[in-house]
């Protein structure tokens, strides 16, 4: 007879295959799907709620950028899936034409990624930050300029002291911006919600959709909590897509800017795919304006196959209901 593993031993499982322990399964989740490649976001968190709200007026403050224009939420619009909805977005307009050099990819979530931006230049959230601050295509400024720029603010350096014994200072700045960051997930998407054992929070179609993800492939590169976000792949397995493409730029060579080693050109992050119903237009460099024009893409690139119009519907079925909520409200494409 087979052995049925119980509870505990497929959250073990969880554990040991993706380093991220899954919700406690309780009586009301009979019937979840633990052994699934892709699991939930937690609905709970245990952040503290101060910090988060220090963080949230720090991403929302254009005294970031040098000239005091550009916050973290001027490119990452958490009413607009937490990206800019453009090709390429703007940049801090000193040194350049204003354009960023790459598409700006969605902020929620990214606490679940191994590394972050597209290359994979930073670790961690903290490394993101300090990037971001010096980067001239995005603050364009350095640490004592900032800080001693918010330390002229009274409100700002008393709301410091009141959360930080130390007040406000480079590694508090960060701090707290950093947990504002890790708040912005976004659990109960309906996938999520079926996930947990609702077989009825996803239709028929979104199930077909999911089992052709599955067969297709696009499994194997985007999956875990964060649908992607775990793995670093070439762009162009099958097909190349930058002979396709044409003009190349610097940052198409992708990890090759980061590690110099030949074999990480056109190598990217898997990106998550959770919300990329509303975070178009897609892949580094945005060139795909609409789902149906990456799907047919990630076929002919990375899986050598041509998708037809029919899987794409599926496809497409099945990532609409990755869409997940924040503040307890569906994230949609633009709320203006
Ligand atoms: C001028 C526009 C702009 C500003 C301002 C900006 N970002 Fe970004 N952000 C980007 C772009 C473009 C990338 C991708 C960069 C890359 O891959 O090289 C990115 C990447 C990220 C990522 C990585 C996401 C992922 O999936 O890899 C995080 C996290 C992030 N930004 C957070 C922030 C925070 C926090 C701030 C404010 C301190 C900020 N950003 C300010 C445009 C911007
Ligand atoms: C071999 C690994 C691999 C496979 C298989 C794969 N992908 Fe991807 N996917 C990637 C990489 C890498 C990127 C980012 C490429 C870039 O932007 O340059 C990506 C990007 C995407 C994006 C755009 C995300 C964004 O935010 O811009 C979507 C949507 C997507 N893939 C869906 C799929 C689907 C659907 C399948 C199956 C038909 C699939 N992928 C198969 C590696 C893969």
């Amino acid at each position: 007879m087979r052995m049925i593993p119980n509870n505990a031993s497929v959250a073990l499982l969880i554990v040991l295959m993706f380093g991220i322990a899954p919700i406690v399964p309780t009586a009301s989740a009979e019937g979840a799907l633990y052994n699934e490649p892709i699991i939930p976001i937690p609905l709970t968190s245990n952040l503290n709620q101060d910090k988060v709200a220090l963080g949230e007026l720090l991403f929302n403050d254009p005294r970031l950028s040098l000239n005091n224009k550009i916050a973290c939420a001027t490119c990452h619009q958490l009413d607009a899936g937490g990206d800019d909805n453009q090709k390429i977005g703007i940049a801090h307009d000193a040194n350049n034409s204003g354009m960023h050099v790459i598409n700006t990819p969605t902020v929620f979530n990214s606490r679940y990624n191994f590394r972050q931006n597209w290359d994979g230049s930073t670790r961690t959230l903290a490394g993101q930050i300090d990037k971001v601050v010096h980067s001239h295509l995005e603050a364009n400024t350095n640490w004592s300029e900032l800080i001693s720029e918010l330390r002229q603010d009274f409100k700002m350096s008393k709301r410091f002291s009141g959360v930080y014994s130390e007040g406000l200072s480079r590694d508090t700045y960060v701090d707290a911006l950093t947990e504002f960051e890790k708040s912005l997930v976004t659990p109960n998407a309906r996938f999520d919600q079926y996930l947990r054992g609702d077989n009825n929070a996803i239709t028929d179609k979104e199930k077909q959709g999911y089992q052709l993800f599955k067969d297709l492939g696009c499994i194997s590169c985007h999956q875990g909590i964060n649908i992607g976000g775990n793995l670093f792949q070439k762009l162009g397995i099958f097909y190349n897509y930058f002979a396709s493409r044409g003009n190349i730029q610097h940052a198409d060579y992708g990890r090759m800017n980061v590690t110099e080693r030949q074999s990480d050109m056109h190598v990217f992050k898997v990106p998550t795919l959770r919300n990329i119903e509303v975070t178009a237009p897609y892949l580094h460099d945005g060139n795909a304006k609409t789902l149906e024009d990456v799907i047919v893409i990630m076929g002919r690139t990375q899986l050598g196959r041509e998708i037809k119009p029919s899987e794409v519907d599926l496809l497409i079925m099945f990532l609409k209901t990755l869409t997940g909520e924040y503040k307890g409200k569906k994230l949609e494409e633009e709320s203006s």
